[in-house]
């Protein structure tokens, strides 16, 4: 039995405009590694966490990663499994890019690896799922899905959870700007409505039905169109200082599509070529950097791998 790995696992943008804790999506970078080290006296330890500004819990109960593996070896025969986990935080936290869900996805996953396969991909993202539910105080399966599979997925139920994936067009680039403000996911949860009118749902509808059909016929277009959100971006835009400005720089520049990644700050942007891509990415940081706000900028196509072993 290999007793030591370390797993890279990507960033994802969920929520896609029309797709509310339905739909997300994986990009090649950023991410964060987890390195596990098996241990046989059933034990659990954060040894350490870095880059992470000294935000994260090294608590195992409260820590994503380990409440995910705590809920793995609840399922796993032997009682005497353990591990010892270092975290590299590989992207900023509380950047609406699945920060929490990237460590619990390479958690997870590398765990089942060091235990041979044991689990099934469903009851990796249910486990995963459990560790990100720490973080977001709520169940959303629309970053971890994407993080663990790759690709475009859509998250049909929750009750109990399933997921499709979806198709990725070729020649997709996904922009990304990070402003450098931290929003709690937590916090952003509370400001959903709980309830929308029904001309506001049936825009979804048509848009999430729509999106689908694009990314099978891999028509950019279409799928630009869709992106529009009628839940998350009105309540949450106000979070992200400049937000509309961003957007406008972005459609300007040609994007297909601009809304918010996730719970924000993050902003991504469809694009057809990378060139087009980064010509994108530059105009929506001219206007954050205009504003005396520090970002990142991430031009990635769509991951289709989810996380991959490194060692
Ligand atoms: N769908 C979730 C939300 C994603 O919008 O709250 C959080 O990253």
């Amino acid at each position: 039995m290999k007793n030591y790995i370390k797993v890279f696992a990507p960033a994802t943008v969920s929520n896609v405009g029309c797709g509310f804790d339905t739909i997300g999506f994986a990009i090649d970078k950023p991410g964060d590694i987890v390195t596990l080290k098996l241990r046989f006296d059933g034990k659990v330890r954060i040894t350490k966490i870095t880059g992470d500004n000294g935000v994260l819990p090294a608590d195992i109960k409260k820590n994503t990663a380990t409440v995910a593996i705590l809920e793995l070896l609840k399922y796993y025969k032997d009682k005497s499994i353990g591990v010892d986990l270092e975290i590299r935080k590989k992207m900023p936290i509380g950047s609406g890019l699945g920060s929490s869900a990237a460590s619990s996805v390479a958690a997870v996953y590398g765990m089942n690896k060091l235990l041979n396969n044991y689990f099934s991909e469903k009851d990796i993202l249910n486990f995963a799922v459990k560790g990100e539910s720490i973080a977001s105080g709520a169940v959303h399966a629309d970053n971890v899905a994407p993080c663990l599979t790759g690709g475009f997925i859509l998250i049909r139920d929750y009750n109990p959870l399933e997921i499709i994936q979806l198709p990725v067009p070729k020649n997709l680039y996904c922009t990304v700007v990070y402003p450098h403000i931290v929003i709690e996911t937590k916090k952003a949860r509370k400001l959903i409505k709980k309830q929308i009118p029904v001309s506001s749902a049936r825009k979804h509808f048509g848009n999430i039905g729509s999106l689908v059909t694009s990314l099978y016929e891999g028509n950019i277009d279409l799928l630009g169109r869709t992106i529009h959100d009628e839940i998350s971006e009105p309540v949450r835009a106000k979070l992200i200082p400049y937000f509309f400005d961003i957007k406008n720089a972005a459609l300007n520049s040609g994007a297909y599509g601009c809304s918010i990644s996730g719970s924000g700050p993050s902003v991504f942007a469809f694009s057809k070529s990378h060139t087009a891509a980064v010509k994108i990415g530059k105009s929506m940081q001219a206007v954050i950097n205009k504003n005396r706000i520090k970002s990142n900028l991430y031009i990635s196509r769509i991951n289709k791998t989810g996380p991959k072993v490194i060692a």
